[in-house]
C-alpha cells in the first residue's frame, strides 16, 4: 500500500447498526487530525473469508470484529495472539503490509483498564472475584482478571454447565457456584462483574440479590445501555465502588486504533462525552 492512500477501518458484523464503535473512531480520527475513516459493514458469515481478503486491496489497514464472527476469524487470520486463542475470539484484525492477517482481542485489555481508571484504588488480588455469566464476554473477563493475578474467580451462571465448561478450560482458580445461590458468595469480593445481557435496554432486569455485599467491593456490569443499570445501582446502595461498562468500550478500541492509525488515542471525559452525545 501506498503511503497517499487514506487509511480505512471498520466494524465487521452482524448487525453493525447499534455499535458506537464507528462515533468512538470517528472522534478520534477527527481529534488527532488524522484523514482516514471507520465504517460499519454488515457481513454474513459465508462472505466472511471473501471479504477479509478484499478489504486490504481497498485500503484498509484492519477492522474490528463483533457478533457474529468474532470467532470464525480465528481460523482466517494468520496470526493470532496468545491471549485471542485463550479467549477464543478475536475483536481487533490488523492488515500487514506484507498481506498477512493479525488477530488480537482487546476486550480484556479494555475491561481492565476500564477497571483502573473508574476505580483508581481497586485491589484486584485482594480478594476472590465474583462473575455473573458465562457467555463470550465472560471469557475475556476471566482471562483478564487471570492475569492481573486474581487467584480465585467464584464463577455463577444460569446455565451451570457452560460455567463447568469455562472451568475445564481455565481451571482450578475458577469455582462454580449455582445462580441462585451467587447472592451468598459476593461478601468477600475485591471484584464483582456482570457479564449477562440482564439489566440491558429490552431484557429482564438482574435480580440475583446482592444485599450481601461489602463496601470494600469495586462492582462493574459490562451492560451500559443504561449507563446506570440495576445491577450498579445495588451496589452503589451497598456503598460499593462502581464502574460503568462505557469504559471498556472505550478502552477495547484504543489499541486497534494505534496499529490502524499510528497515533494512541486518550479514552477520557471528552471521549466520552463524544461517544454518549452522539
Ligand atoms: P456474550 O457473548 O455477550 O457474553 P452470550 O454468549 O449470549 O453473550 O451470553 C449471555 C450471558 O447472559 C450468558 O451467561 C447467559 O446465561 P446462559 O448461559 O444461561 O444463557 C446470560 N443470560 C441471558 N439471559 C439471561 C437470563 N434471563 N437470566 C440469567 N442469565 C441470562
Amino acid at each position: 500500500m501506498t503511503k497517499t492512500r487514506i487509511p480505512l477501518a471498520g466494524l465487521l458484523g452482524s448487525p453493525v447498526s447499534h455499535s458506537k464503535s464507528p462515533i468512538l473512531h470517528g472522534y478520534w480520527l477527527k481529534r488527532y487530525g488524522i484523514a482516514g475513516h471507520y465504517i460499519p459493514m454488515d457481513v454474513a458469515h459465508d462472505d466472511l473469508p471473501q471479504v477479509l481478503n478484499t478489504l486490504p486491496k481497498l485500503g484498509f489497514v484492519g477492522v474490528n470484529v463483533t457478533i457474529p464472527h468474532k470467532e470464525a476469524v480465528l481460523a482466517i487470520a494468520d496470526l493470532v495472539t496468545d491471549r485471542a486463542s485463550l479467549i477464543g475470539a478475536a475483536n481487533t484484525l490488523i492488515f500487514r503490509e506484507d498481506g498477512k492477517i493479525h488477530a488480537d482481542n482487546t476486550d480484556g485489555y479494555g475491561f481492565i483498564e476500564n477497571l483502573r481508571h473508574g476505580a483508581p484504588d481497586w485491589q484486584p488480588k485482594a480478594g476472590p472475584a465474583v462473575v455473573f455469566g458465562a457467555g463470550g464476554a465472560s471469557r475475556a473477563v476471566i482471562a483478564s482478571l487471570l492475569d492481573v493475578g486474581v487467584t480465585e474467580i467464584r464463577l455463577a451462571n444460569r446455565t451451570r454447565q457452560r460455567a463447568e465448561a469455562l472451568r475445564q478450560e481455565f481451571g482450578p482458580k475458577i469455582i462454580v457456584v449455582d445462580w441462585v445461590q451467587a447472592g451468598n458468595v459476593i461478601e468477600d469480593a475485591a471484584t464483582v462483574v456482570n457479564t449477562t445481557s440482564l439489566g440491558m435496554v429490552g431484557k429482564p432486569e438482574f435480580r440475583v440479590p446482592l444485599d450481601a455485599l461489602s463496601p470494600a467491593s469495586v462492582v462493574t456490569d459490562l451492560v451500559y445501555t443504561p449507563l446506570r443499570t440495576g445491577f450498579l445501582d445495588a451496589a452503589e446502595r451497598a456503598g460499593c465502588t462502581t464502574v460503568d461498562g462505557l469504559g471498556m468500550l472505550l478502552h477495547q478500541g484504543a489499541p486497534g486504533f494505534e496499529r490502524w492509525f499510528g497515533v494512541r488515542p486518550e479514552v477520557d471525559e471528552d471521549t466520552r462525552r463524544a461517544v454518549l452525545g452522539a
